[in-house]
């Protein structure tokens, strides 16, 4: 049922603008959230002081992507743990927290048992996931269903795109629910979750076919990504797609960290993936990219950038430039995220290797 693509891989990745849009369908009325599956933990949402996200791979970068959003929309501490982490520490949560599971499987074991250790120490329990009925949601006090569709290929991607999506909704409805935004913010954000549907389209079209540049670094023996604020998740993601599929070492580094410590890896023809946010936004961390290029580039890194569609800052410095549409800061991630899953995918293929059944790896990580 791969429909004439190559891989599941390369056919869940066209299916984005849909994972969306899908996730987005009857959510929102009038220019509000409306999560009907909240309703029986509406109440506990004005009382909890704290949030905590648990997921593994791919989905703790959805989650640190949720942080952000939440935090900056609810104005609450949000705490990101990688789910194995979190279940052998004794975490500190209690009946005022609220503990988000992300999974797309909802079966991974390591999240599935630490909901249970969440909900043993009273916290409350929200879970993210996109396959119905499955463990994890079954375990929570409430579940907001993404609706990316089945993902068969080891590499997540649909759902990575339709658990922000959903983290984004949640954050707003929060923000509502604690009177922390006006009308016209949560409505100016719903707007730009509406747009990005038609934004992918746009990537996917622009950045469907990189195989020459595949081909020509397919024998790289490591790639390193940097980016900031919600450009860091994006890079650890682009990093993870590359290990998983292409075998080859890569690094996510927040861009700021460079110069304690990972500068060092910078050599003559390191290939480096940058994100960088549009100069556009007030407050841009642009500029504070825009040197971290400059700093890798003076030692002669091989600069590949993710960059807005109206950004010539990076021209000088880049050997690669993908463009992304301009979007709200918070938004940029589902469009920035996309032509490094493509290019992960693209060297995999260049490489000779499956890109739907990487080695040593299970769709669904069912032991601890
Ligand atoms: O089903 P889950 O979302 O709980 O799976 C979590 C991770 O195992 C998963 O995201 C994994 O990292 C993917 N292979 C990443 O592409």
């Amino acid at each position: 049922e791969k429909g004439g693509w190559s891989s599941f891989m390369a056919k869940e990745i066209s299916e984005q603008p849909e994972a969306v849009s899908n996730t987005l369908l009857g959510r929102i009325h009038n220019d509000h959230v409306v999560l009907g599956e909240l309703e029986g933990i509406d109440e506990l949402l004005t009382a909890i002081d704290r949030i905590v996200i648990l997921g593994c791979g791919t989905a703790a970068y959805s989650a640190m992507l949720g942080k952000y959003a939440i935090e900056k929309w609810a104005r609450i501490p949000v705490e990101v743990e990688l789910s194995h982490e979190f279940r052998y520490r004794d975490p500190v949560v209690d009946e005022r927290t609220l503990v988000i599971s992300i999974s797309q499987s909802g079966e991974t074991m390591d999240t599935l048992v630490a909901v249970q250790e969440a909900k043993a120490k009273g916290a409350r329990t929200l879970s993210i996931c996109n396959t119905q009925g499955a463990t994890i949601p079954r375990e929570s006090d409430a579940v907001i269903y993404t609706h990316a569709g089945p993902e068969v290929a080891v590499a997540s991607t649909k759902a990575f795109i339709a658990q922000i999506t959903a983290l984004y909704l949640f954050g707003l409805h929060l923000a509502r629910v604690r009177a922390t935004l006006d009308d016209e913010t949560i409505a100016t954000s719903i707007v730009e979750l509406q747009a990005i549907p038609d934004k992918i389209r746009w990537v996917l079209e622009q950045h469907g076919d990189i195989t020459e540049l595949a081909n020509w670094m397919s024998d790289s023996r490591a790639v390193l990504f940097l980016g900031r604020h919600v450009g860091f998740p994006v890079a650890l993601e682009g990093a993870l797609k590359l290990k998983e599929l292409a075998y080859i070492h890569a690094e996510g580094f927040a861009a700021g960290e460079l110069k304690h410590g990972p500068i060092a890896l910078i050599e003559p023809g390191q290939p480096v993936f940058v994100v960088v946010p549009s100069p556009r936004h007030p407050n841009s961390l642009h500029a504070k990219v825009v040197s971290n290029i400059q700093e890798i580039k003076a030692r002669g890194a091989k600069v590949l950038v993710i960059a807005e569609e109206g950004d010539v800052a990076v021209l000088p410095y880049a050997s690669e430039v993908f463009r992304i549409p301009l979007a709200g800061p918070l938004f940029e991630p589902l469009l920035a995220v996309i032509p490094l899953q493509i290019f992960a995918m693209e060297l995999a293929t260049a490489k000779g290797l499956d890109v739907d059944q990487p080695r040593n790896l299970a769709k669904s990580v069912t032991v601890e």
